[in-house]
């Protein structure tokens, strides 16, 4: 272990402190420490170069068990450590499902064997996620797993999700809920968002409403149970809406959006880009607009990247035979840089407070995302906020699917610190 680290000069944004200022940020033995700095640190020239808590990934499918070709444990977290995350919540939608205790310690374990960022799995709500049967929810809770989701898949009804919030409100730490809102009748087959782009291009669609739908029934139950939802990716307008409207009521909801959803739009299908197909789809301006809306006015809390790797020979197909999900680790910073922060639409601070503080309260990861105050672990993410790169493979993941790729982007992250060690310096992993 080093000595210690400052970091001079930098900006320091700390959402949970209401902290923006310039000063040095001092780390030693793995902490935060106020005031000087130990004799033999490594002084980081920081000038330019703005420092904030690690950022916290409440959506990231690592794909071990089960699916190592498109990712491991160790390259997921060595990706999530590039694009500046400090801890993510691995999706349940392994093989096998994580949907009892033993798959929680052993995707833990792996991720402390590679030590390139913190891993929170999620637990399944059902047995292999097969919608019916409860899975083994007591013993996942006392694992230390806080968010259950069948991602991937939607609660299939609203019995089991009442089921399942009630039972959850039973335990003496919050657990979560958190669902794919997507109508299984009403997306079958869809490619695409059905609209104007899906008849032209003569791909199937799967229409906003079918997580409307779902978006509407999950938070009459949440209201009616009083338990606690969190709804994932959301994608539609219209959803948002409702979101709104319930958090007014004081139902006990949260909800996330990914960088893609912000940024691109089923128009920018055209090209029958595989990366830029996931489910929920791409929708339109208007959607687009309104998640923006929504992130900025505080009905989405969270910005989540729906990490999605895919291996090469599985996307290079037919759309229509090509598994949805883009990868989004490694460029979900830099894209909410250039695409939100900078045209004004949302702060820096409001967005780090989307990417790192307010997901690791929901995920309960009490070390990551701040407040950067003396004695606590040295987290951090160090990114210069005017660099510009452009997005190619390959990438720190092992997949190269990313709906990003060719784009132009602004903010690049330096370094990432994990209780106190480089996991990543000068743009590169260490470990
Ligand atoms: O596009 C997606 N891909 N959406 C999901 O909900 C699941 C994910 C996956 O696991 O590939
Ligand atoms: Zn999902």
């Amino acid at each position: 272990m080093s000595a210690g680290y400052v970091f001079e000069g930098a900006r320091v944004i700390d959402p949970a402190a209401g902290v923006d200022e310039i000063r040095d940020v001092v780390v030693a033995n793995g902490t935060i420490v106020d005031g000087a700095a130990p004799e033999d640190a490594e002084r980081i020239d920081a000038r330019g170069l703005v420092v904030a808590p690690g950022l916290v990934d409440l959506h990231t499918h690592l794909r071990e068990p089960g699916d190592e070709h498109k990712e491991t444990v160790e390259t997921g977290t060595r990706a999530a450590a590039a694009g500046g995350y400090t801890a993510v919540a691995a999706m349940a939608n392994t093989s096998p499902v994580t949907d009892h205790a033993a798959i929680v310690h052993e995707v833990r374990d792996l991720a402390t064997a590679a030590g390139c960022c913190d891993v929170f799995p999620v637990g399944a709500i059902t047995k292999g996620l097969d919608g019916e049967s409860l899975a083994e929810m007591g013993e996942m809770v006392e694992a230390g797993v806080r968010v259950f989701s069948e991602d991937g898949r939607c609660v299939p009804s609203a019995r089991l999700l009442r089921n399942a919030l009630v039972y959850a409100k039973a335990f003496p730490v919050e657990v979560v809920l958190a669902d794919h809102a997507e109508d299984a009748s009403l997306v079958e087959d869809g490619q695409m968002h059905e609209g104007a782009y899906s008849y032209t291009l003569g791909l199937a669609g799967r229409p906003a409403e079918a997580e409307e739908i779902v978006v509407a029934r999950d938070l009459a139950v949440a209201r009616s149970t009083g338990g606690r939802l969190h709804l994932c990716h959301l994608s539609s307008g219209r959803a948002v809406d409702l979101v709104r409207r319930a958090k007014a009521e004081g139902v006990r909801v949260t909800a996330e959006v990914t960088p893609h959803h912000l940024v691109f739009t089923d128009a920018d299908l055209v090209t029958y880009d595989t990366a830029k197909k996931m489910h929920p789809p791409l929708r339109t301006d208007a959607d687009r607009d309104a998640l923006r809306e929504g992130v900025a006015d505080g009905t989405i809390d969270v910005i989540a990247t729906d990490h999605a790797p895919h291996a090469v020979e599985e996307k290079d197909m037919e759309f229509d035979r090509s598994p949805p999900g883009t990868i989004g680790l490694e460029t979900a910073l830099a894209a909410v840089l250039t695409h939100l922060v900078a045209p004004g639409h949302l702060t820096l601070p409001h967005a780090l407070a989307a990417m790192s503080t307010v997901p690791a309260g929901i995920l309960g990861a009490v070390e990551h995302g701040g407040p950067l105050t003396t004695g606590r672990p040295a987290n951090l993410v160090v990114f210069d906020p005017t660099q510009e790169w452009t997005v190619e493979p390959p990438f720190v993941s092992k997949a190269r699917n990313s709906a990003f790729t060719g784009q132009r982007l602004t903010g690049r992250v330096r370094y990432t610190m994990l209780r106190g060690e480089l996991v990543v310096a000068e743009e590169k992993p260490t470990r």
